[in-house]
């Protein structure tokens, strides 16, 4: 997306992919965090933050990485002065096994934003950070972060995120997503006998199927939905994804396209 604007946006400094959960080893993520902090060491007089998807980054292939690189994180934004920021869009409010993804490394970012299953899935996100940066922003320059979308806060979305909050609050959201990820498990393990698909994985309530070449979109999705689940898809994976505070009611037929 930012080579769409070239010029036009801030710089960003990219640290290379962590490597995959599946395949990591101790020495991987060594290499990791030591890549890691040469980038921060040769740019850390331009940066301000460090933002990554924590334990799974979506766009970027629904790509699995240990929850150790998220600790390797917090040190050198922490040796640099850097803010730590997490985006939970994707793995907020136990999609991944924990309530936060943040919380398989035990690591407290200092900015968290949320959204999709805050407003249940209608539009309503959140950014969260701590009590140093929130009283920086709100003692600073009036309007210094000022942006008012058309739907912030409206009220259905309100008083969907309660409901939506108040049954993940209900507790029972942990088996639930263990079972929903037990049924990911079996139910799409035969797709990996299918010629056209390179790799199954789950992580908590997230299924991928990963393909040898671009997913057909129109196809995936109708099939997700004769099936009874949402499904996302990112260049050559297709992510089924059911809702953890849905109805406790899944297809477990197997995928046949
Ligand atoms: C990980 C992640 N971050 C950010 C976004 C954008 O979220 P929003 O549409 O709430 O701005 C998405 C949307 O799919 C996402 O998956």
């Amino acid at each position: 997306m930012h080579t769409a604007f070239p010029g036009l946006l801030a710089g960003n400094v990219f640290a290379p992919r962590p490597p995959a959960a599946a395949a990591a080893t101790s020495e991987t993520v060594q290499a990791g965090a030591a890549s890691l902090a040469d980038i921060a060491d040769a740019h850390s007089r331009e940066l301000a933050a460090m933002i990554v998807e924590p334990i799974l980054q979506g766009a970027g292939g629904m790509h699995a990485y240990p929850a150790e690189c998220l600790t390797v994180l917090r040190q050198v934004a922490d040796r640099h002065g850097l803010l730590l920021i997490f985006d939970e869009i994707a793995t907020g409010f136990g999609r991944t096994g924990e309530l936060f993804a943040a919380e398989h490394a035990g690591v407290v970012p200092d900015i968290m934003c949320v959204s999709k299953p805050t407003g249940g899935y209608l539009t309503l996100a959140a950014m969260l950070c701590t009590r140093e940066i929130s009283a920086t922003v709100s003692n600073g320059r009036a309007g210094a972060l000022l942006h008012g979308p058309t739907f912030m806060g409206n009220p259905p979305a309100c008083a969907v995120a309660n409901a939506s909050l108040g049954i993940i609050d209900g507790g029972r959201w942990r088996a639930d997503v263990a079972q929903i990820g037990a049924c990911l498990v079996s139910g799409l393990a035969p797709a990996l006998d299918l010629g056209a698909v390179r790799d199954v994985r789950t992580i908590g309530a997230v299924g991928v199927i990963e393909l040898h070449d671009a997913v057909d979109v129109t196809a995936v999705t109708t099939a997700a939905i004769r099936h009874g689940s949402g499904s996302g898809r990112s260049g050559t994976s297709s992510t089924p994804c059911p809702r953890t505070s849905a109805p406790r009611r899944m297809s477990t037929r197997s995928p046949r396209a």
